[in-house]
């Protein structure tokens, strides 16, 4: 794992089979807050679905002044989780990531402010079938990108997770693509544009109807 420092202090990892950063190098946390927590809007005891958890900066920072959340988190790679253990965070987050940085021992851990993140370990497309349908109030959709991982992007795949969220639930990701946007309308859902953060197109928010 090749650590690399963002532009807002916080780390991300450079993966070498996909070629890619986990992050935005415009800021890696900040993109968590910006793109995913900041442009759903949490509620206290809201259901989140984390679709590919990494380093779980999305699902901590939801926990950043909020209680009481359950979040589940799909992730099939130990080893980015076990990174948590030792990662340098800024003050920013670092009170709340310090409650999770030893998630890999458990995958499952509670905050002091009762916010569970249970972590589902295994390929993402087949345990998205084991979750609940009508659940949850908030997914986090981010996976490596549509080109390094098409299959995560398909129609298909946005059917299933849209069918797990409840009625007036949202989605976040960072890409804008055309046909990203057109597999996601074809699934049901309404597309909005998300924040421009780190980059000149904006963000997706998908809202289930
Ligand atoms: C862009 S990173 C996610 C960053 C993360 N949301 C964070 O806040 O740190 C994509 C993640 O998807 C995971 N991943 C890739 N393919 C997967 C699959 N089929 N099932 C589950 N996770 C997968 C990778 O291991 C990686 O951690």
């Amino acid at each position: 794992m090749k650590l690399v420092k963002t532009r807002d202090g916080s780390f991300t990892v450079y993966n070498e089979n996909a070629g890619e950063h986990y992050h935005t190098i415009s800021g890696a946390i900040e993109e968590a807050f910006e793109k995913h927590v900041n442009a759903l809007g949490i509620e206290d005891g809201m259901y989140i679905l984390d679709f590919c958890f990494g380093l779980g900066y999305n699902s901590i920072a939801a926990c950043k002044d909020h209680s009481n959340l359950h979040i589940i988190a799909l992730e099939n790679d130990i080893e980015i989780i076990k990174t948590m253990k030792n990662i340098e965070i800024p003050e920013i987050l670092s009170v709340e990531f310090d409650f999770f940085r030893n998630i890999v021992d458990s995958l499952d851990v509670t905050d002091s402010h009762n916010n569970r993140i249970q972590i589902l370990l295994g390929d993402a497309l087949q345990k998205i079938d084991k979750l609940p349908s009508m659940y949850f109030d908030r997914v986090f959709f981010d996976p490596f990108s549509p080109k390094k991982q098409p299959e995560m992007w398909s129609e298909d795949i946005f059917q299933k997770i849209y069918n797990k969220m409840k009625k007036g639930a949202k989605l976040s990701t960072y890409s804008c693509a055309k046909w990203i946007r057109k597999n996601m309308v074809s699934a049901g859902f309404k597309v909005i544009d998300g924040p421009i953060i780190g980059r000149k197109s904006p963000a997706t928010i998908g809202v289930k109807k």
